[in-house]
């Protein structure tokens, strides 16, 4: 197995740690405004997942490999335990690490993210991406991401988070991160019987003109956690941390100021 180190923002300081992961094909940017309007009060920790951005496109790509690596990187830092934030993929690799790391999880925040595995037809629709990836190259799949992954408001309102989101997207992909981590989504296990085992605090946000993962289905994952809470972000497609990011800030800040102060 290759062991690599996430490349990272670490905003230090002696404060209670918490992980953003992002989603794909992203890089730690995607969290450029909560780890800046979070650092004050917490030390905020950002990677790059393998293959994206900064950190290199080395196999295996597994979600759960993914999720190992956050943990190396978690015990790299000298960090116990961290709230964990994931978006979309990001998401999928905090449940993974739920499931594989949860001593190390002091709470969650999923956003725009889902439980269950890749249908067929979902399945299906990776294979056509990596095929659009490998023959038409990576500004032809950025292109198709970006018109699913931002809302209708953003996409008619705001050209300056759509010329951002494409900027970040184009820094962040190749074509190995890419189809890597296509193929360990289309793997990845259902993740829903491990929601009724999360036993630390949740927050689940979604963007309301979401259409990858709607509001409904946040709601049921929200619904299956127990004692989580759902924040719905208005005018925010599935990008919901870039488009509205003062919202999700805001969201997030009263959440992780319920926690009770960290034991380790
Ligand atoms: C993401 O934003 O990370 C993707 O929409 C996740 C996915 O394709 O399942």
């Amino acid at each position: 197995m290759t062991e690599l180190r996430l490349a990272h923002d670490d905003t230090g300081g002696d404060c209670p740690a918490l992980v953003l992961l992002h989603g794909f094909p992203h890089d730690r940017t995607l969290w450029a405004a909560q780890r800046d309007a979070l650092a004050a009060r917490w030390r905020v920790i950002v990677p790059d997942l393998r293959g994206f951005g900064t950190t290199p496109a080395i196999p295996p790509f597994t979600i759960d490999r993914f999720a190992d690596d956050v943990a190396a990187l978690l015990e790299g830092c000298g960090i116990a335990r961290a709230v964990i934030g994931g978006l979309s993929m990001g998401g999928y690799v905090a449940l993974a690490l739920w499931r594989r790391h949860r001593d190390r999880v002091r709470a969650l925040v999923l956003a725009d993210t889902r439980a269950a595995a890749d249908d067929e037809a979902a399945r299906a629709r990776r294979d056509a991406l990596i095929a659009l990836a490998e023959r038409d190259g990576i500004d032809a799949l950025i292109e198709t991401q970006l018109t699913g992954s931002l809302g209708a408001t953003t996409r008619s309102e705001r050209p300056d988070v759509v010329e951002r989101t494409r900027i970040m997207m184009r820094q962040a992909a190749s074509i190995a991160g890419v189809v890597g981590a296509l193929r360990a989504m289309r793997e990845r296990p259902d993740a829903t019987p491990v929601l009724a085992t999360i036993g630390v605090p949740a927050l689940c946000i979604v963007g309301d003109e979401d259409v990858i993962t709607p509001e409904r289905e946040m709601r049921a994952m929200a619904n299956a956690i127990p004692g989580s809470e759902l924040n719905v972000i208005p005018g925010a497609g599935h990008l919901s941390a870039v488009e509205q990011p003062v919202l999700v800030t805001t969201a997030m800040q009263r959440f992780l100021g319920s926690l009770a102060p960290p034991t380790t």
